[in-house]
């Protein structure tokens, strides 16, 4: 199978999940829409409301919006983009019925990254996102082009070694992994889907964001995920979900944060 045809067995997956997950109590859209934020403790410290305020922000991979809308609540010029149609007519409707002024555009990272012109004072995308694409280098090409000289980029990510120990290997392959899998919502069962990801080691994805003239910053690691979206994960503080190994928790998520040089 080609590359296209993983995308589109993604992308009939994402279109499904995007109007499951729009419905779940995991993604709380009334919360949402009475004022809560969905970004998580981790991107919040990480990235402050004075570096967002009044800026430029490209979101990639921001599925039906929210962490967009919770980034231009706080002042950030916000244009978010997807390859899932529900996704990003999803994140209009909750763009206009909050009287924002996101801008969402319909589209894969890669074919964005082709045609787009405009550059960005940052770029953000969290959770659950590069897996989704086959090359890393290709990711970061379209995230420092997207970035003014100057700007920032930040990313926070689910940690590579869980995947590792679920099974799926720690090294790139050009070949995806495939299976068949429910979503993680807890209102996801009977919504199982063929999906395709890819590996991304923390160092390729470091090397890949150098090569294309990011001067990194900071790079985290957190023994927790904000989000409970794995099994067998183990909530002993508020918001956060660690997965121990004898007494040890687990990296879960890192972030990257740099500057477009
Ligand atoms: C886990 S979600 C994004 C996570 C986000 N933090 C959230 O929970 O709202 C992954 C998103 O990536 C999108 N996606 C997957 N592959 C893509 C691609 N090649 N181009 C653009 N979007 C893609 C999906 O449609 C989905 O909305």
């Amino acid at each position: 199978m080609s590359d296209s045809t993983y995308f589109s067995l993604n992308q009939q997956a994402w279109d499904e999940r995007a109007k499951v997950h729009f419905d779940s109590q995991f993604y709380d859209v009334p919360g949402f829409m009475q004022g809560n934020s969905s970004l998580t403790e981790i991107e919040s410290a990480e990235l402050s409301e004075i570096e967002v305020r009044g800026k430029s922000m490209l979101h990639l991979q921001c599925h039906f919006g929210l962490d967009s809308l919770s980034w231009a609540r706080l002042g950030a010029k916000v244009t978010g983009v997807d390859f899932s149609a529900p996704a990003i007519e999803k994140a209009r409707e909750l763009n206009q019925a909050l009287n924002l002024d996101a801008q969402f555009i319909c589209s894969d990272v890669y074919s964005y990254g082709e045609t787009a012109k405009t550059e960005f004072d940052l770029v953000f995308t969290s959770f659950g996102t590069i897996c989704w694409l086959p090359c890393i280098d290709t990711w970061a090409q379209v995230v420092a082009n997207s970035l003014k000289s100057g700007g920032i980029f930040y990313m926070a990510e689910f940690h590579p070694i869980r995947d590792f120990l679920a099974g799926e290997s720690y090294f790139h392959a050009p070949a995806p992994y495939v299976y068949d899998e429910g979503t993680y919502t807890e209102n996801g069962a009977g919504h199982e889907a063929s999906m395709a990801s890819w590996s991304h080691p923390l160092s390729r994805v470091i090397t890949a964001l150098i090569d294309a003239g990011i001067k990194i910053d900071k790079v985290s690691e957190f023994p927790f995920s904000p989000y409970d979206c794995f099994e067998g994960l183990e909530q002993r503080e508020p918001k956060r979900f660690s997965q121990w190994i004898g007494t040890h928790a687990l990296p879960l998520v890192y972030s990257i944060k740099g500057t477009k040089i």
